[in-house]
């Protein structure tokens, strides 16, 4: 149960998803929640779940100056401001050309950016307080049909750890997740309909325990977090040996092509 004096987190697209569990679990943990998204049918939703449900566009600079003054003059500050807004863009080489790409970095990268600009006067001022980015396996890994998604989410992990170095010893902490795929409307919602013929036998990783993992990764202040077994144990290998990861891989998709 949060009170007036309980810490504020943000949370960017928490209108589904990850950000709704995320939104859920935190205010479960005596969180002050602002949800942030753009569709209004969720976002009165989330009213019901959250202290703040608030309208938010990570890509338009204004609706980030307002959002950013209706949390100061409500609470005052914020202690977690978690970057999770993100869509997707899944097409062959010939399909991504640079207006794909720049629309998917307006969201995944500049939205994040454009937030923590809009925040970082009154975080640093604050002296204390958390930023986490929910990046994604792809920001450390390629993958077929993921150029624009990868570029984005690789992007927003450097720039994830060049402002940790940069914040060192202003009582800031910058905190990146990938989460592994994760059951939610997101390859959907990204018109990738053929994901799950893509992915056959492939487990995801449920929004909750993503979430979960998420809030985990908050409290430690861990600088880098991968989410689920399967994906540290396949991060190790990657770093062990890329090249057997990379023939193990296309043999998988080989014999899920197969049937
Ligand atoms: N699902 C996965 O497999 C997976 C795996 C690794 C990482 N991730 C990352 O996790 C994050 C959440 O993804 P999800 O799976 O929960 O996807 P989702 O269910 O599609 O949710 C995406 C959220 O982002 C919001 N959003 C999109 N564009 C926005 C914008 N311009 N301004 C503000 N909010 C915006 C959406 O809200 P509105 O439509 O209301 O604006 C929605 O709440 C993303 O960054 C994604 O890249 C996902």
């Amino acid at each position: 149960m949060s009170t007036p004096s309980s810490p504020v987190m943000l949370v960017t697209g928490a209108t589904s998803g990850i950000g709704w569990a995320l939104a859920r679990a935190a205010t479960a943990e005596g969180y002050q929640v602002v949800g942030c998204g753009r569709d209004q049918a969720r976002l009165m939703a989330l009213e019901r779940e959250v202290a703040l449900a608030l309208t938010l566009d990570v890509t338009d600079d204004q609706s980030v100056r307002l959002g950013v003054d209706t949390v100061r003059d409500r609470f005052g500050r914020v202690d977690v401001v978690v970057h999770n807004a993100g869509i997707g863009f899944f097409a062959d080489p010939a399909e991504t050309g640079p207006a794909e790409v720049a629309r998917v970095m307006e969201t995944n990268l500049l939205g994040a950016v454009r937030l923590n600009h809009a925040l970082l006067p009154e975080l640093l001022q604050h002296g204390t307080g958390t930023i986490c980015v929910v990046a994604s396996v792809a920001g450390r890994r390629g993958y077929p049909k993921h150029t624009a998604y990868c570029a984005s989410k690789h992007a927003l992990i450097g720039w994830a750890r060049a402002l940790q170095k940069d914040l060192r010893g202003t009582g800031l902490s910058v905190v990146t997740v990938c989460p592994p795929a994760v059951d939610t409307p997101f390859f959907e919602n990204a018109g990738y309909t053929t994901f799950a013929e893509d992915h056959a036998g492939m487990r995801l990783m449920s929004a909750e325990v993503a979430a979960a993992g998420i809030l985990a990764a908050i409290e430690r202040r861990s600088p880098m977090s991968l989410l689920g077994r399967r994906a540290q144990a396949l991060f190790a290998l990657d770093r062990a040996a890329p090249q057997a990861l990379d023939r193990i891989q296309q043999l998988r998709d080989r014999l899920l092509r197969r049937g």
